[in-house]
């Protein structure tokens, strides 16, 4: 229990480290300073690194496969101490972790065991792209790949049951293949090659949008509804992202690199954190998480200050661009904090998961 605790409390720190580097990017001078340039690497492969093989882990319950969220989380810290030491650290928790889920695949070889390992890898080379060839772009394409395939790959396994016709997983397959098509041949043209993951993302949105038992959720009632609508309202955000890459490719910095990206890690990314929260912490704490209708807020305030950073961006509105993402970063805590007070004072409860 006492390294599972100390794992996510060490990885809310790193969101809230990474969350105050991404509004120093944007020029709001936060605690501590400094950060800047380390927000994606903090966010992506320290914070959701560390979250994720966390879940692993904990699902696995053999001592060596915490290896990879220490290392994660030590890269994390040692990053945010302005060490660059943190990124050799952070590649070997993400080599590790590709040996976990390689490890998960062996034991349990199907489609969604696949898409995981997939994206474990995209995670390690999106740390090579970004500590060995110094290629920003690159990685954080890469590491939206990586987050992109956990969750299909998640969403796939909490599928399987729901019959499907015989082309979807060939449809799947397909949407996959672009992707990584576009993600790892991108230095080669990054012109073409980022509008190439685009339409990935693009086919693996629509699979979701089609296949996903979350419309199911949608017709039930309390924590069911509303990870229904989290994740119903993130694949419409991945579908955007993806058709802004086909359409501009991806700049390698400003605005529209600024609206592509977030399109995928808030817009897709969050949303799948919430929906996913009230089942991914009782399972790590081994404590029921309480769910107030309250969570709504935080949603919705997510989705509209995500629109208007993105109109923000293409307007080359520089001020509203700002306070939206300020909102963005407040909506995350928001809602981390209503399910924390929701879940601690069993405030209102409705239903224990
Ligand atoms: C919530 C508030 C957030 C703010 C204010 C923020 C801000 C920024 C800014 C200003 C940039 C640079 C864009 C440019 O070049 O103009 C950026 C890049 C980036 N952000 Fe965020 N971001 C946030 C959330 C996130 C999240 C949730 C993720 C991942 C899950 C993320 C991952 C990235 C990555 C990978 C990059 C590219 C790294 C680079 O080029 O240095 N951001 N962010």
């Amino acid at each position: 229990m006492a390294i599972r605790v100390f794992l996510l409390v060490s990885s809310v720190l790193l969101l809230l480290l990474s969350l105050s580097a991404g509004l120093e990017r944007l020029g709001l001078a936060l605690w501590p300073p400094g950060l800047a340039g380390f927000h994606g690497p903090l966010m992506v492969s320290a914070f959701f690194g560390a979250l994720i093989a966390l879940e692993r882990a904990v699902g696995l319950n053999e001592a060596w496969t915490f290896v990879p969220p220490v290392l994660m989380v030590l890269g994390g810290f040692l990053l945010a101490l302005g060490q660059s030491f943190g990124h050799p650290v952070l590649l070997a928790g993400a080599l590790l972790y590709v040996a976990v889920a390689a490890y998960i695949y062996r034991l349990q070889p199907a489609d969604f065991t696949q898409a995981m390992g997939v994206g474990a890898v995209l995670l390690f080379f999106g740390n090579v792209a970004w500590s060995v060839f110094g290629n920003p772009p690159w990685a954080a394409l890469l590491w939206a790949g990586y987050l992109v395939l956990i969750v299909a790959g998640e969403r796939l396994e909490l599928s399987r049951f729901v019959p499907k016709p015989a082309r979807a997983s060939w449809q799947f397959a397909l949407a996959e293949g672009i992707t990584l098509l576009g993600l790892l041949l991108y230095p080669l043209y990054p012109e073409l090659l980022a509008r190439v993951a685009g339409l990935g993302f693009f086919a693996l949105a629509l699979w979701l949008l089609r296949y996903d038992i979350a419309w199911v959720n949608l017709k039930r009632e309390g924590v069911h509804k509303f990870m229904g609508v989290s994740l119903l309202t993130g694949y419409v955000w991945l579908l955007a992202g993806g058709l802004f890459l086909l359409g501009y490719g991806l700049p390698p910095a400003g605005p529209v690199y600024d609206a592509i990206l977030h399109s995928v890690y808030l817009g897709f990314v969050f949303a799948m954190v919430f929906g996913h929260a009230p089942v991914i912490f009782p399972a790590v704490l081994r404590l029921p998480i309480r769910f107030h209708p309250l969570a709504y807020l935080p949603l919705w305030l997510l989705h509209g200050s995500l629109v208007a950073r993105i109109y923000a961006d293409f307007a080359g509105a520089f001020s509203l661009r700002v306070q939206a993402g300020l909102w963005n970063a407040l909506a995350i805590v928001l809602y981390f904090l209503i399910t924390a007070t929701v879940s601690l004072l069993g405030l209102r409860e409705r239903r224990p998961l």
